[in-house]
């Protein structure tokens, strides 16, 4: 697995940042309650200035401190991220998946990531195996897969890993997926939605879906729809919460206008792979929020959904853009993680005892962290909701 890491220019610089940080952790926490403290006089400051503005002027004066706010929090994001610098959770993009399930028994659960032969998904299997969990990989390349399983089962040879093809673009495999994963009469704690596929030509899946959403929203949907009876089932019998976790990315605030384009999504004139990939990234933060909405509005506590921005990774997802992704690598270097760190937040969100009941929150570094309007906008996820159901259904 350590040979796919990359050691990138700001990988370099993250690690001579992080170096000093593990002496002046001290500091951080003094500095970590001296900003609280700041924020919370800000914050009566604002609430103060808007009262004694006139009822007409109140609304818009909000709007204008809220983007000011959410333009700070992306800024302070990307410092965060090019240092290493840990968040609230205590880890930051420098953490590893190891470090962050370091001290964590996961030998009671049952795990499923889709997409485990490659990239993220194959370091979060290794690390899920290495904490004891047994871990069910999805993948359309069960060749891929294995020799995934085999690296794992040399450095961990106690790992359970079992492999279940999976074509995520196909609503019949998926189907046939969960119907050999049922029969298994495993239980199932976490499901880890991450195959993906970034930025490809325009191409319509065999159910006449738009690829990117089809691969990365269409088909991750109709998996959890069709193992949720099982994780709520499990969280019932074992007192174990279960989890679900969907990999989207930043890449969600690039996106059509409307951020979602129910009414043109397998058009291919009006299609744009940049813009069709972020789409495809919002409908998986859509979809994780309006299922935490819909497990709490039902009174289920004990089954939760988030989604995350795993960092910028060189992987095989730059495949289809090789150029474009080998630009703006260099253009944003110091942002760039390696494979263990990429995997941290997902086995972070997947894992930690710190995420216990939380559920409908987006993350990225391993710490909580805010999406764009349209990630918040709950009746563009209901509509999401909606429309993915009658997809899942007609198909
Ligand atoms: N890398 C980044 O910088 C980055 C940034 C933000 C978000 N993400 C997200 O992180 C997730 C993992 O990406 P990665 O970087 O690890 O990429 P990766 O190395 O290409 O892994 C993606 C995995 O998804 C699988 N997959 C793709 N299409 C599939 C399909 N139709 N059916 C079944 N499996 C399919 C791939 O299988 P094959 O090997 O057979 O193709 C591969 O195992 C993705 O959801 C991606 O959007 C990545």
């Amino acid at each position: 697995m350590h040979s796919c890491r990359q050691v990138v220019a700001g990988d370099v610089a993250r690690h001579v940042l992080v170096a000093g940080r593990a002496s002046s952790r001290k500091c951080h926490c003094v500095w970590q309650r001296v900003h609280q403290q700041a924020q919370k006089r800000k914050k009566l400051m604002e609430e103060d200035y808007l009262e004694k503005m006139p009822p007409r002027r109140r609304h818009a004066a909000g709007e204008k401190i809220a983007r000011a706010r959410e333009r700070k929090g992306t800024a302070m994001g990307y410092f965060r991220e090019a240092t290493g610098i840990p968040g609230p959770s205590g880890f930051g993009s420098a953490s590893t998946a190891e470090q962050v399930t370091d001290g964590i028994d996961a030998s009671l659960l049952t795990v499923i990531i889709t997409g485990g032969s490659s990239g993220i998904g194959a370091e979060a299997a290794r690390v899920m195996a290495l904490r004891g969990a047994h871990v069910i990989i999805g993948a359309r390349n069960t060749e891929a897969a294995s020799e995934v399983k085999q690296s794992i089962l040399q450095s961990t040879p106690s790992a359970r890993i079992d492999i279940i093809q999976i074509e995520l673009s196909s609503l019949k495999s998926v189907r046939a997926f969960a119907e050999k994963f049922l029969a298994m009469d495993l239980p199932l704690n976490i499901l880890i939605n991450n195959a993906g596929v970034m930025y490809c030509p325009f191409q319509l899946s065999e159910d006449g879906i738009e690829m990117q959403f089809a691969t990365n929203h269409v088909g991750h949907f109709l998996l959890t729809k069709l193992l949720l009876d099982k994780m709520k089932s499990t969280a019932e019998r074992t007192g174990i919460e279960s989890r679900i976790v969907n990999l989207s990315s930043e890449a969600h605030m690039t996106t059509y206008r409307t951020g979602i384009r129910f009414d043109k999504l397998n058009d291919k004139d009006f299609y744009n792979d940049k813009l069709a990939y972020g789409q495809s990234k919002l409908a998986n933060i859509l979809h994780a929020n309006e299922l935490a909405r819909r497990l709490k509005e039902e009174g289920v506590l004990n089954v939760t959904a988030n989604s995350l921005h795993p960092g910028l990774i060189r992987t095989n997802l730059a495949r289809h853009s090789i150029a474009f992704v080998g630009a703006l690598q260099t253009a944003t270097c110091v942002l760039w993680k390696t494979i263990p760190q990429g995997a941290a937040t997902s086995c972070y969100v997947a894992l930690h005892p710190n995420i216990k009941g939380v559920s409908g929150k987006y993350f990225a570094d391993c710490n909580e962290s805010k999406t764009t309007s349209n990630g918040r906008d709950e009746l563009l996820g209901r509509r999401l909701w909606d429309f993915s159901e009658k997809l899942v259904t007609s198909a």
